[in-house]
């Protein structure tokens, strides 16, 4: 395969990642931990995930990207920075980057990661809405007058878009995603265990024993955490059934928020939608039963894609060897030529 200076970037709410000649060159956690006297970042990545819910005061745990969108820009760039000196070490010259962000967003926000990629070192940036830089991974024209509904579960926010003739007909970025089942999954133990568990604990739990459909054989899970009378620690067991107590809920707020988009979409695309089904990436998609959730809900086959936690990330990348077909869509022109640095 032939080898490009293409770079796609995904400054993701959990992870950042970095595609460049074929291949992930890098996936950290989006995360800095900051000295809270002289607000210095003091770790980054995978070590600034490990002081979550740890960190002591004069510490603090900071995640630049909240909920899919810039929250510190000061910090999204130190990040960034640091993140693309590693990933390319002087290694590829001026790459063309497409940076993405959740659908439906406004242009100072588009503006707002172009300048952030560049005050990172990036030059030649576009940027580009995930639901189509999926769609390119997938190696649709996008440009089809036909309707395709593609569901991103993330850590922050579930995107779901409904793209037609290049463009996005319908989407929301819907503030609810997998972090969320971790939150709830926090409240389900404090409140049937009296017992504190970390961000972190949660998120294990989740991904060894979570579900969202009822599983036929239960499965149990022994975690650690922190009475909540003695504040000693204490090992608790717990069922894949009491999780899925816990977050089914959020789960059906997500089916719900997919209903949500495809109740306002022009009901030809909705009629090819029914006959294509839906495409299911991102990291909460691996969840247990996910696919089934939403298939049952909605009456409609889903397609789960390889890879789900790289699907933008590879598909911005992808983008960007289909100038045509960009060129094509009037809104993404508009943006690469207002957004390109040199
Ligand atoms: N095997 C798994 N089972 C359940 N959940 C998982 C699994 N692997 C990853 N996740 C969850 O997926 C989420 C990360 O997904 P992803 O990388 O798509 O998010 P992101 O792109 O950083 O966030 P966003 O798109 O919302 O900005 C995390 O909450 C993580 O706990
Ligand atoms: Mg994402």
């Amino acid at each position: 395969m032939k080898k490009t200076t293409d770079v796609g970037i995904d400054i993701g709410t959990s992870k950042t990642v970095i595609f460049s000649s074929s291949k992930i060159v890098l996936e950290l956690p989006s995360m800095v931990t900051v000295d809270n006297d002289t607000l210095d970042p003091v770790y980054y990545g995978e070590k600034a995930k490990q002081t979550m819910g740890r960190t002591p005061d004069s510490l603090s745990c900071v995640s630049p990207i909240k909920r899919g969108v810039i929250a510190d820009y000061d910090f999204a760039e130190m990040m960034l920075k640091r993140y693309m000196e590693k990933a390319f070490a002087n290694k590829v010259i001026r790459p063309r980057i497409m940076a993405t962000l959740p659908p439906g967003l406004t242009e100072l926000q588009h503006h707002s990661l172009a300048n952030v990629v560049e005050s990172a070192g990036g030059r030649n940036i576009s940027v580009i809405e995930s639901p189509l830089a999926i769609a390119f991974g997938l190696q649709m024209d996008i440009t089809e007058p036909k309707g395709t509904l593609i569901v991103d579960i993330g850590a922050g926010t579930t995107d779901i878009a409904v793209i037609s003739l290049g463009g996005i007909a319908a989407c929301d970025s819907y503030k609810v995603a997998s972090m969320d089942f971790d939150a709830q999954i926090v409240k389900y133990v404090r409140k049937e265990f009296n017992i504190e568990i970390g961000p972190l604990t949660a998120e294990a739990i989740k991904k060894q024993i979570g579900t969202v459909v009822e599983r036929p054989v239960e499965i149990i899970m022994i975690a650690k955490g922190r009475n909540v009378f003695t504040g000693l620690p204490e090992s608790f067991e717990v069922t894949s059934t009491e999780i899925y107590e816990a977050i089914k809920e959020t789960a059906l707020s997500i089916c719900n928020a997919i209903r949500a988009v495809l109740a306002k979409t022009d009901p030809d695309l909705v009629a090819d939608i029914k006959e294509a089904g839906l495409y299911l990436t991102g990291g909460g998609s691996l969840i247990n039963g996910m696919d089934k959730l939403i298939a049952d809900y909605m009456d409609i086959a889903v397609h789960t894609l390889e890879d789900p936690t790289h699907s933008v990330v590879r598909g911005a990348a992808a983008a960007l060897r289909h100038p045509e077909q960009l060129k094509n869509i009037d809104y993404q022109m508009r943006s690469i030529k207002e957004l390109e640095i040199e």
